[in-house]
């Protein structure tokens, strides 16, 4: 193929990236947009502070302007996220209890309501397990509403959009390990009690190298029956072009694997500053991870 989309679409699968709605204006990034990718994330502008700035009152100015142009190409959309413990409004900050469940609720039920129907896949909730070897849950103001708040996020979600494909999203659980297997039994838990989820996102931002059980882990939460995706792809390193097509492989030798996003167009838009993680260099010019990731496809 001669692009990432495009020849991810001939395997059945998306190809996205993490856009910015300020960068629209900016030609050279809007060329390689839509000559290259057939999905957008909302790098933060769908998030909970830049979604409602002030309970109750909803902004969507700036994801309205990813969606309208992602609708106008054809592109998929991935929501992200409708909760998370970090980027929420100072308002919710500091709320507790049922004052912050409620606010949850209301949070996913507006959203989700607002862009039912236009989202292929949503984050419902973003990185709530912790790192490390103890396989638990993250420590939040959501965690300490109590342990089923997940669970309400994804029925909240279900019901006020029934057709996106609803997420859990996290990082560092590219391999087999404390943390993948924390998730991985919630996953199967949810399944077993028909809690409503579809997809785990990967975020695999990588250093170098990825874990030798990558496809491995992917497959075994597939194997729970739910669709996997890797969903804001970065990988720093002289190792950079290998490890982008090893990643595109296992996406593509798991059936389950919806698709790949990678979280930024250029090194310049890359959140990982001077790390140069991603697939175009600052010019906009094609990198080696560029042409080893397409001819992987
Ligand atoms: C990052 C954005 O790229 C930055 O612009 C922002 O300042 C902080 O958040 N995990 C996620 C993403 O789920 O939302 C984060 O995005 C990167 C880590």
């Amino acid at each position: 193929g001669t692009a990432l989309g495009a020849s991810a679409a001939e395997r059945g699968r998306y190809f996205g990236a993490a856009i910015a709605a300020y960068k629209l204006s900016d030609s050279t990034y809007v060329g390689i947009l839509n000559r290259e990718f057939n999905s957008v994330t909302a790098e933060n502008e769908m998030k909970w502070d830049a979604t409602e700035p002030s309970q109750n009152n909803f902004s969507y100015t700036n994801a309205d302007r990813i969606v309208s142009h992602a609708q106008s190409r054809g592109m998929a959309i991935r929501g992200h996220a409708l909760v998370w413990h970090s980027q929420q409004p100072g308002w919710a900050q500091n709320m507790s209890g049922s004052a912050l469940r409620s606010a949850m609720v209301n949070h996913i039920t507006q959203v989700a309501t607002k862009y039912r129907g236009r989202i292929h896949s949503w984050d419902v909730v973003n990185e709530a397990f912790a790192d490390g070897s103890g396989g638990g849950r993250r420590d939040s103001n959501l965690q300490r509403t109590g342990n089923d708040w997940i669970e309400v996020a994804f029925r909240t979600a279900r019901s006020a959009d029934p057709n996106a494909k609803l997420c859990y999203n996290d990082y560092n659980t590219d391999g087999i390990n404390a943390k993948s297997t924390g998730i991985y039994n919630m996953v199967q838990d949810f399944k077993s009690r028909g809690v409503p989820i579809d997809c785990v996102g990967f975020q695999s931002h990588l250093t170098n190298s990825v874990p030798s059980d990558y496809q491995a882990n992917l497959q075994r939460f597939a194997n729970l029956g739910v669709d996997v995706q890797i969903t804001e792809l970065d990988i720093s390193g002289s190792n950079q072009a290998n490890v982008y097509s090893t990643v595109t492989r296992a996406c593509l030798a798991v059936s389950r694997c919806n698709g790949i996003t990678v979280w930024g167009i250029r090194d310049s838009d890359s959140w990982r500053t001077g790390q140069n993680p991603l697939l175009f260099d600052s010019s906009g010019n094609k990198k080696a991870a560029y042409t080893s990731t397409l001819n992987a496809l």
